[in-house]
């Protein structure tokens, strides 16, 4: 691996001992949807995602130099002022993680808060914010130590070590529309971290709504590394890997001209997908509700009727993602708001947009 800069000698420190450093860190909603993946975070496939605007992690990160290394990590841990074991735990395992590329990490007792500005409970992804953004506070907690890095090294040290908190959480660290995994379409695509889409992009696609339907609140009740690991054993896993690889391949030349109807089609293909091979792993598993259905048949009527470009995507959950272009606002968000609304399990909804300012 790339050494981004990583001091040799390690201690001592120069003048920071203690201190804090915050960052801010958005979640993303993946087009071409990552689903499977080898040991150390290796995706099965490619994938891309616009990365949003408004959901986001704001983290705190206070350090403070102990004079005997210890072997063991000191963390405490406050989510939106409250202690949480269960999300300790993951921390301290992804500590353990990136370890062998962060030496300096048993040197400093830390206290993380975090606060996230999307509500925790809603069903939305949080693991993708959280971890870029305490990613984004360990590379300046390095900067402060005096390892150097370049800003390319830096965000792309933020990704990669996001990568191994939680594979999605690699693609927020840059805005606009992001890929991660190797593709051989993609120059400079990599396995390891994620990169900003280095092609042409159509003014179409600058400007995207996603306004999240919330189905159903409350924790997932398959999370998605149970998803990940469902397909180490599943007979589509090739052919799935395979159809995502060539949908990343067909949407270079959709981006490029700003063909709305294949972006909408290639996109559903994909949410759909993902669902699919939920369904048919074993144990199967319907991540859908009943109204996740509804809603997905009146986007579809609705588009039939109107021909607004108005677009459906799903993580690995009940809750279903918006897609379309902020110009086409004023037509969608009636609709949203008189028929899609009941839908929503509490009547809640989020309205973000994708990160292109
Ligand atoms: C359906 O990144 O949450 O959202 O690497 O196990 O933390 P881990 O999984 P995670 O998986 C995200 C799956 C997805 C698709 C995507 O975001 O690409």
């Amino acid at each position: 691996m790339k050494e981004y800069g990583i001091r040799a000698g390690g201690l001592p420190y120069p003048s920071t001992r203690q201190g804090k450093v915050t960052s801010k860190s958005p979640s993303n909603i993946a087009l071409i949807k990552y689903w499977g993946k080898y040991p150390e975070q290796i995706p099965v496939n490619p994938s891309i995602s616009y990365t949003l605007n408004q959901c986001h992690s704001e983290t705190q990160l206070y350090y403070k130099f102990q004079e005997d290394r210890k072997k063991k990590f000191s963390v405490q841990f406050l989510f939106a002022g409250k202690s949480r074991p269960e999300f300790l735990t993951k921390i301290l395992v992804f500590f353990e993680k990136i370890s062998p590329y962060c030496p300096y990490l048993y040197d400093f007792d830390y206290t993380i808060k975090t606060n996230n500005t999307f509500p925790h409970s809603s069903g939305i992804a949080s693991s993708a914010s959280a971890m870029s953004a305490l990613a984004l506070c360990l590379v300046q907690l390095e900067q402060k130590l005096g390892y150097i890095l370049t800003t390319e090294d830096y965000l792309q040290k933020a990704s990669f070590l996001s990568r191994l908190g939680s594979g999605s959480a690699c693609r927020s660290i840059y805005p606009g529309l992001v890929i991660w995994g190797s593709h051989k379409a993609i120059k400079g695509s990599d396995d390891y971290y994620a990169i900003p889409y280095p092609y042409e992009i159509h003014e179409a696609f600058t400007n995207f709504q996603d306004t999240i339907m919330l189905i159903d609140e409350g924790a997932k009740k398959v999370s998605s590394s149970q998803g990940h690991e469902l397909m180490h054993r599943h007979h589509y896993t090739q052919k799935r890997a395979e159809s995502a690889y060539e949908n990343l391949e067909r949407l270079i030349p959709i981006l490029k001209t700003g063909d709305l109807e294949s972006f909408g089609e290639l996109v559903e293909h994909e949410a759909l997908s993902l669902h699919a091979m939920m369904m048919c792993s074993r144990p199967y598993f319907i991540l859908m509700k009943p109204n996740t259905l509804h809603v997905i048949e009146k986007v579809w009527d609705f588009r039939t009727q109107t021909a607004n470009p108005l677009y459906f995507t799903l993580d690995a959950g009940a809750n279903v993602h918006l897609l379309y272009p902020n110009e086409y606002k004023n037509m969608i968000h009636p609709f949203i708001r008189e028929e899609l609304l009941r839908h929503c399990q509490l009547g809640h909804y989020i309205e973000d947009s994708c990160a292109y300012a």
